[in-house]
């Protein structure tokens, strides 16, 4: 059985990652320091897989416990989501951003080398684009200037990555995700934000749900058929499985160089009022919500020519816009419901 190290693998994606791999057989081994998620995440992983996964509390800015650990385990390969997210705070915290998104990035990739271990994953973003030139964004478009600092530790992340595979007999991947949402079929995993939500998706589910007076709809002036954003949004379970493919990629030496990236999306661009629209009608509900002004460092356009990624990873999205806003918002009452009980 092949042992994969999940790093950040009680956050909202690394969860549903953990899950599939489970599925398929993997042993996984994770780590994450409870930064932005609940150590009970790991007991839903349980209960939907019927395994508990080796769980070990890290941060990965510690360097003497990540040696430490790499001591002590030995994997057949590493998906790595561990990092910060949010790209409004990055502009405040630029050497915090740094720090955990890339010098922890720098102390796996070291470990691997001391240890000759193979195959990486890593958590890249469509953020690499910026507003691309041409819709859909296939993997030729230029990567441009980043407009964030979490934007620019992607950038860098992928340079790290390509420089080291190069470098030393090291494979890896980065896939460069769209937006992902919604929750696992079974509502025992789903987004957890923190405070107030800075996506779209969460800050819906907790306007219908109350906890927000309205959503306020960014923009209704962008050069697009009704003038809100578009953006490719994907369930989260169809991009975990993305990780399965892009693993077995390297673990079966299917890759064509040590180091390539795909894009993971649907390939379909939903605006902001096609999101609500549907929203409200597969929930069989209504939304508050008002158009304002454009949201600062927000792009017109994007969504993903899947092309390449169907065809190298022999993979391909299975779900739908509606089944994930129907589980993003399950979710959420099932949020209330437990605080409720708590109360
Ligand atoms: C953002 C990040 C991106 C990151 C992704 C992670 C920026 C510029 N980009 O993408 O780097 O990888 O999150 O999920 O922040 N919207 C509203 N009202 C809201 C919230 C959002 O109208 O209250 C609109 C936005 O203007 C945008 C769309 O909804 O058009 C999606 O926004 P969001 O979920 O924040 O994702 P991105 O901005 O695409």
């Amino acid at each position: 059985m092949k042992k994969i190290l999940v790093t950040g693998g009680l956050g909202f994606i690394g969860a549903h990652t953990v899950v599939e791999l489970q599925n398929e057989g993997f042993e996984v081994v994770i780590i994450d320091n409870l930064s932005n998620t609940s150590i009970n995440v790991l007991t839903s992983i349980a209960d939907i897989t019927g395994i508990t996964p080796d769980f070990h509390q890290i941060d990965l800015r510690n360097k003497g416990d990540v040696q430490e650990f790499f001591s002590n385990n030995t994997v057949d390969g590493i998906i790595h989501f561990a990092a910060f997210k949010a790209v409004g705070e990055s502009m405040h915290k630029p050497l915090d951003y740094y720090e955990n998104n890339l010098g922890t990035l720098v102390y796996l990739l070291q470990e691997m080398r001391n240890h000759q271990l193979n195959n990486f994953i890593f958590s890249s973003s469509c953020t690499v684009y910026g507003q691309a030139d041409e819709l859909p964004i296939t993997e030729k478009a230029p990567v441009k200037t980043a407009e964030s600092v979490y934007g620019n530790t992607k950038q860098i992340g992928e340079e790290i990555l390509k420089d080291a595979s190069n470098a030393y007999n090291l494979n890896a991947i980065a896939l460069r995700y769209f937006n992902p949402i919604g929750a696992h079929d079974s509502i025992k995993i789903g987004e957890l934000p923190l405070g107030v939500p800075q996506n779209l998706i969460p800050f819906i589910t907790q306007t219908a749900a109350g906890i927000r007076k309205e959503l306020s709809v960014f923009g209704d002036d962008y050069d697009t058929p009704d003038g809100t954003a578009v953006r490719d949004y994907i369930h989260v379970v169809d991009l975990a499985k993305a990780h399965i493919a892009a693993l077995k990629r390297l673990i079966y030496k299917n890759n064509k160089a040590s180091f390539e990236f795909f894009n993971v999306g649907t390939g379909t661009g939903s605006s902001v009022l096609e999101i609500i629209k549907t929203f409200e009608k597969v929930n069989n509900l209504k939304l508050n919500y008002k158009i304002v002004a454009r949201r600062a460092g927000d792009i017109t356009a994007a969504y993903a020519d899947t092309t390449i990624a169907n065809k190298e990873l022999g993979w391909k999205t299975e779900k739908s816009l509606e089944e994930a806003l129907e589980s993003a918002w399950k979710w959420q009452q099932k949020q209330q419901l437990k605080q409720q009980q708590q109360q």
